[in-house]
């Protein structure tokens, strides 16, 4: 196992008038390459600062990020743009799909942007999607399109899956199915995977789970036998 991604005192700081909130508070952790991490806290605790930060969305005030031995910190805005384009599939939690585009164009939308050749049909496919490719987000359940998501993310091949609850709009039936989808990445592909969420559930599917809570770690537990998602108990 090699650590692919760490965090070094990260502090980011929100100034709103004269008052500062600390949403991250001098966090550290590190996740390893193909690792299924789950990051647990409630809402408010600092989840989606934190993954923003990992994705190159967001800049930290002090510390630092590195990834595959870069510091993302120190990334001026072109290089922030090839980071995110080559090594960062982020499911977002409403999806974020271009309505007026298909399912096979929203995923086959990075093919212009990342030098990958994108085969969107066959992606589709594998998140069981192949005879709703025509169709656009509107005419799909919340389901599909958070496969859609999830196909577009996984479609360029990236480093990390990075996803802000996943599964927070979904029925059980269905979030176990996107479970078991981003398991099998990290498994068969050695794609990391890290989820941020309030559902406590999903950590028993994780290899790992950090809890964090108003922007600090409180635990780092490494899971010896994680379980399947579809044995868990939704
Ligand atoms: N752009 C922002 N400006 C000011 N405060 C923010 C901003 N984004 C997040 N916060 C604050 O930072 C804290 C953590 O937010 P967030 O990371 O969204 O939490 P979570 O995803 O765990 O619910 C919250 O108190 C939130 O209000
Ligand atoms: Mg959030």
């Amino acid at each position: 196992m090699c650590t692919i991604i760490e965090f070094k005192n990260v502090n980011k700081e929100y100034k709103s008038g004269d008052h500062i909130l600390k949403a991250m508070n001098n966090v550290n952790f590190t996740i390893d390459s193909g690792e299924f991490v789950v990051i647990l806290g409630p809402s408010g605790a600092g989840k989606s600062t934190l993954l923003n930060l990992l994705g190159g969305l967001d800049s930290v005030t002090s510390g630092e990020i590195i990834v595959n031995n870069q510091h993302v910190e120190s990334f001026d805005d072109n290089q922030l743009t090839e980071y995110r384009a080559k090594n960062v599939g982020f499911i977002f939690q409403f999806y974020n799909l271009i309505p007026n585009l298909t399912a096979l164009e929203n995923v086959e939308l990075m093919k212009d942007i990342v030098k990958v050749n994108i085969d969107g049909l066959s992606v589709l496919d594998s998140v069981g999607l192949k005879d709703h490719a025509n169709q656009f987000p509107a005419q799909l359940s919340g389901g599909e399109q958070q496969r859609v998501s999830i196909a577009r993310a996984v479609a360029k091949q990236p480093t990390m899956l990075l996803c802000d609850e996943p599964t927070g709009a979904l029925d059980s039936k269905t979030g176990v199915l996107i479970l078991n989808l981003l398991q099998s990445m990290s498994n068969n592909q050695n794609t990391t995977v890290v989820i941020v969420t309030h559902n406590a559930i999903l950590a028993e599917a994780a290899d790992k789970v950090i809890r964090i809570k108003n922007g600090q770690i409180e635990s780092i537990v490494v899971n010896e036998s994680p379980k399947m998602g579809t044995d868990l108990d939704w």
